[in-house]
């Protein structure tokens, strides 16, 4: 089914039409990182439009990429799940890489803060969403960037992700069109290292996923200022980023009904797609996401708008496949509907667990006789949450995601199996009773949530402070004119 020596080398040989030198080799690197002066972090990328047109026009080309699903309406058990924690509010599905700051701002999860010293979130809360991230910690260094709430970044971070995310666009390579590709971000940098794969001594397809992987990761807000740092000291496996929060005693919150100290698994889409079966035969992010093309002229180009491979098949999948489209989209679809099935039950499970350790602690539950409960409830939802928020998983490592929900599912059930004694003990015999969770907002309803509030403050927000912060941010120059 596989022609990959074969097409492996038409991949090479297309690109190397492009870029004659330096092939599989991380030379780009080395020359660009010493020639990027301080302070010269370009985040405009629409002034690369000229030197760069086809990579700048695919790369607006993410803007067609608008549809918004709303995930907790999709699926409301999530909202219980989430309890107490910002994303119970507010879950759409990922888009294109055009909105992800409209998104950042407009999203529930971030609150409607008045002053640039309001919460509810910090500034790590910013760092996937555009180059003027790396610019700021090139002017203030990264405690400079991360300290404060993420309001104090509205007038600053203003420009979505772009050209100097993914690359030096200071060095003299990128101006001769060779992608000089960068890790932007300093604290991916050491993550790459931590795991034995550091940026510079890559070679070439392992520095293309890296690129991405300093967004598509799982990570933590850590230490005084909360910045950000990925989970990776064991490794990058589900079991390995459990065993490394358990060590260091760490909760992204604490959820409000069974009280379990939680873990919110982020987007770790790198870490799945390695554990893959294209990840391990080093197929790139870029190969399915960002293929080589040919403009007009006939000139090959890295095509920049970032989406749904199957939309591109010729270029993508077929490079190294010989079935059809049809074939190849029908078996994702299957995997992904396989992991649709158990994802619904874990979430079952779950949230039965949450309403019984509530429960519980209502007929008297010591800690020490939750501890152990807790404990299970909280690795059997990070296992959830981890294959679930790994968009694309179906694709990626779908059997890592079926294993992934198994263990979960077992983790549940001895929950539910320890409560279901501790309750009967506490002489609770009857089944606890789950309220009216059909949709979103019936669900967020039952834990007494107060949408219409949150709602309202925040489209009060959006008409006077995010205004405010781009009018302060077009005077200091931060945007294209
Ligand atoms: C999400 C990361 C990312 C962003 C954002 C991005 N690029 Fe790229 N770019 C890449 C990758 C990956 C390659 C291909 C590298 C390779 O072939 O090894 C590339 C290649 C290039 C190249 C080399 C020639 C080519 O087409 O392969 C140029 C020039 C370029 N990009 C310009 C831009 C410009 C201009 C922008 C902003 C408008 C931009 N890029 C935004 C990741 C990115
Ligand atoms: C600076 C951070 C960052 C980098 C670098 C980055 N992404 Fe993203 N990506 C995001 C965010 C944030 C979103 C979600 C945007 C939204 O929904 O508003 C996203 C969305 C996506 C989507 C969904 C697009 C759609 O139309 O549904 C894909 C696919 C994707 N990224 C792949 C990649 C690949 C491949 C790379 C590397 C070449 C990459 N990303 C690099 C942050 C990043
Ligand atoms: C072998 C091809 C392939 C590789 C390699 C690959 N992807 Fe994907 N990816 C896909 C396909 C195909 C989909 C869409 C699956 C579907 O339609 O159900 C997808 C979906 C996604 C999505 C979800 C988009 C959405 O809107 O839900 C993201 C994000 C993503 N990929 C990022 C990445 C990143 C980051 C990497 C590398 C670390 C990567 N992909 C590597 C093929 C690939
Ligand atoms: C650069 C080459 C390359 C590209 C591009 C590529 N693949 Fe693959 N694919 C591979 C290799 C290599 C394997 C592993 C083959 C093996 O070990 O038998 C593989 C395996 C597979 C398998 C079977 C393994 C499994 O999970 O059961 C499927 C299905 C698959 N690819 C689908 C896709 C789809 C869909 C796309 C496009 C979105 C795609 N591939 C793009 C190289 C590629």
């Amino acid at each position: 089914m596989i022609v990959s020596s074969h097409n492996r080398q038409t991949r090479l040989g297309l690109a190397a039409l492009l870029l004659t030198t330096c092939l599989g080799t991380s030379g780009w690197a080395q020359a660009a990182d010493e020639a990027q002066p301080k302070g010269k972090i370009e985040a405009r990328s629409e002034l690369f439009a000229k030197d760069h047109a086809d990579q700048f026009t695919s790369w607006k080309g993410t803007s067609e990429s608008k549809e918004r699903t709303d995930a907790l309406a999709e699926d409301p058990q999530m909202v219980v799940l989430w309890a107490g924690y910002p994303f119970s509010k507010d879950y759409n599905k990922p888009r294109g890489h055009f909105y992800a700051l409209t998104d950042v701002r407009e999203t529930l999860r971030t609150g409607a803060p008045k002053t640039a010293e309001d919460g509810p979130l910090p500034m790590a809360c910013w760092s996937c969403k555009g180059p003027d991230v790396a610019r700021v910690i090139d002017e203030k260094g990264e405690d400079g960037y991360f300290k404060g709430m993420w309001a104090k970044g509205g007038p600053e971070i203003v420009n979505t992700i772009g050209c100097a995310d993914c690359h030096d666009t200071a060095s003299k390579e990128f101006k001769e069109g060779k992608p000089a590709l960068h890790l932007s971000r300093p604290y991916a940098d050491r993550a790459m290292t931590a795991i034995g794969k550091p940026f510079k001594e890559q070679g070439r397809f392992d520095q293309q996923s890296q690129v991405c992987g300093q967004c598509h990761v799982e990570y933590y807000f850590s230490g005084p200022t909360k910045a950000v740092k990925f989970p990776w000291d064991k490794g990058t496996t589900v079991e390995q980023m459990e065993q490394y929060y358990d060590e260091i005693g760490f909760a992204d919150w604490t959820h409000a009904l069974s009280k379990t100290p939680m873990l919110k698994a982020q987007h770790p889409e790198y870490e799945t797609w390695r554990a893959g079966i294209h990840g391990q035969n080093n197929v790139a992010c870029v190969d399915c996401h960002m293929p080589k093309v040919q403009n007009e002229q006939g000139k090959v180009y890295t095509d920049h708008k970032v989406g749904n491979p199957f939309d591109r098949f010729d270029q993508t999948c077929r490079n190294c496949h010989t079935q059809s489209k049809e074939m190849l989209q029908g078996v994702v679809k299957q995997r992904k509907d396989a992991v649709t099935e158990i994802k619904l039950k874990v979430e079952k499970q779950l949230v039965h667990a949450h309403f019984e350790a509530k429960a519980a602690w209502d007929a008297g539950a010591t800690e020490a006789e939750m501890k152990d409960i807790l404990q299970d409830i909280r690795h059997a939802q990070w296992r959830w949450d981890f294959s679930i928020a790994s968009h694309g998983v179906q694709m990626h490592a779908p059997e890592v995601a079926l294993r992934m929900l198994g263990t979960a599912l077992d983790k549940a059930a001895d929950a539910r199996t320890k409560l279901a004694r501790l309750l009967a003990a506490k002489g609770i015999s009857h089944e606890i009773a789950i309220p009216d969770i059909s949709s979103k907002e019936k669900a967020q309803a039952a834990l007494g949530m107060d949408m219409k509030q949150f709602n309202s403050d925040k489209a009060q927000f959006l008409k006077t402070t995010v205004p405010a912060w781009d009018a302060e941010a077009k005077a200091a120059g931060r945007l294209a004119q």
